[in-house]
C-alpha cells in the first residue's frame, strides 16, 4: 500500500490483513514497554487544515510508538492564514523530511490531489476530507465491532451477515461514506437512517438499504447502532426544524436504547453531541463503544503507518 485515500477502492483480503494487523499493534499496546522500532528513522507529518482532537492525537501516538519522529502541524497559527496554497504547504514541510503525511481537509478530495499530483514524495494518509472520506474511522469501527463480537477469535474475520444501522446527517458525514464501503466489503448489511434531507441523493447507488424511521430500525435489533454528529459546521441552510425535534425523532435517547438487545453495539464516532442525536445515558452505557473505539484508533493507525512505511526502503 502506497496512500490510503478512500475505503471504496479496497479489497476484503487487505482489509482482513490490515485489521490482523492491528491486533499486533493493540497487543503491543497492552505491554509495559509499548513501542517497536519499526519506523525508526521515518518521519510522520500530521497535516490538518481542520479541527481533531482524536484522529490527529491518535496519528501521533501511533507513529511514536512505532518510533518514528512526528511533526505536527495545524493550519491555525500557521503561513496558511498568509495565503500559503496546500502545495507551498506541503511541499515546505517536505523538504523537512516526510516519509508519510497524514492529511485532514475541509476540501473533499484534498488528499488525492496530494497523492496524485506529485509535487511530494511521500506515502498519504486520509484523516478526513470534507464531506468525502475518513478511512481510518471505519477501519477503527469495523476492528471495534469485530473485536466486540469475536474476542480473541477476530483475527482472519470478516463481518458477515452483521447488521449495522447508520444514523443522522448522512449528508454531511465522511465517516459514513467510509463505513458503508468498507463495513459492506466485509459482508456486513448497512442501513441508513435518517430525515430525507440529510441523506444524499445518490445513496440508490449505494449498496444499502435506507430508511426515515428510527423506532422500525431499533425494533429491528440491529447488531450496531451507529450514531452520527449533526455536522452543524458543514450546514448552509436548515436541515431539520430544530434540536429538540431532531432528537425526539433521530436522537439515541435512553427509551430506545432500552429497547435495544443487550448485545447490541452503540457507536458514535466522537465529537458527540450530547442530548441532540445521543443521550449521555445512551453514550454512557455498557452498549457504548465510544471510547473502545477511540483506543482501537490508535491501533489502527499504528496498523496503517507500518504497512504504508515498513519496509519501503527495500
Ligand atoms: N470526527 C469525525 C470527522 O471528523 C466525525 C465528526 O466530526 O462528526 O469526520
Ligand atoms: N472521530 C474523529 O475523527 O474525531 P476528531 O474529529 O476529534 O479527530
Amino acid at each position: 500500500m502506497r496512500h490510503l485515500l478512500s475505503t471504496r477502492d479496497l479489497r476484503r483480503d487487505e482489509v482482513v490483513a490490515l485489521l490482523d494487523i492491528a491486533e499486533d499493534m493493540a497487543d503491543v499496546s497492552g505491554r509495559e514497554i509499548k513501542k517497536l522500532p519499526a519506523l525508526r528513522g521515518k518521519t510522520v507529518v500530521n497535516l490538518f487544515f481542520e479541527d481533531s482532537t482524536r484522529t490527529r492525537v491518535s496519528f501521533e501516538v501511533a507513529a511514536k510508538r512505532l518510533s518514528a519522529d512526528v511533526i505536527n502541524f495545524s493550519a491555525k497559527g500557521s503561513s496558511v492564514s498568509k495565503g500559503e496554497s496546500l502545495k507551498d504547504t506541503a511541499q515546505t514541510l517536505a523538504a523537512m523530511g516526510a516519509d508519510a503525511v497524514v492529511i485532514r481537509h475541509g476540501a473533499s478530495g484534498a488528499p488525492r490531489v496530494l497523492a496524485d499530483s506529485g509535487w511530494i514524495d511521500a506515502g498519504i494518509v486520509n484523516a478526513g476530507d470534507g464531506t468525502h472520506e475518513h478511512p481510518t474511522q471505519a477501519l477503527l469501527d469495523a476492528f471495534t465491532i469485530r473485536k466486540r463480537l469475536h474476542g480473541v477469535a477476530s483475527r482472519g474475520r470478516g463481518l458477515d451477515g452483521v447488521a449495522v444501522t447508520i444514523v443522522g446527517d448522512i449528508l454531511h458525514s465522511r465517516v459514513a461514506r467510509s463505513n458503508v464501503w468498507l463495513l459492506t466489503t466485509l459482508g456486513a448489511h448497512v442501513s441508513l437512517v435518517a430525515p430525507a434531507t440529510l441523506l444524499p441523493v445518490d445513496t440508490r447507488h449505494w449498496p444499502v438499504t435506507v430508511g426515515y424511521d428510527l423506532d422500525i430500525a431499533i425494533d429491528s435489533a440491529p447488531d450496531v447502532v451507529m450514531m452520527l454528529r449533526i455536522q452543524s459546521e458543514r450546514m448552509n441552510a436548515a436541515f431539520f426544524p430544530n434540536a429538540r425535534e431532531y432528537s425526539r425523532e433521530w436522537g439515541l435517547g435512553d427509551d430506545r436504547v432500552d429497547r435495544l438487545p443487550a448485545a447490541s453495539m452503540v457507536m458514535h464516532p466522537g465529537p458527540m453531541n450530547r442530548g441532540l442525536e445521543i443521550s449521555a445515558a445512551a453514550a454512557d452505557s455498557v452498549q457504548s463503544t465510544v471510547l473502545e473505539q477511540v483506543a482501537n484508533g490508535v491501533s489502527i493507525r499504528m496498523a496503517v503507518l507500518y504497512s504504508l512505511l515498513a519496509g519501503s526502503d527495500s
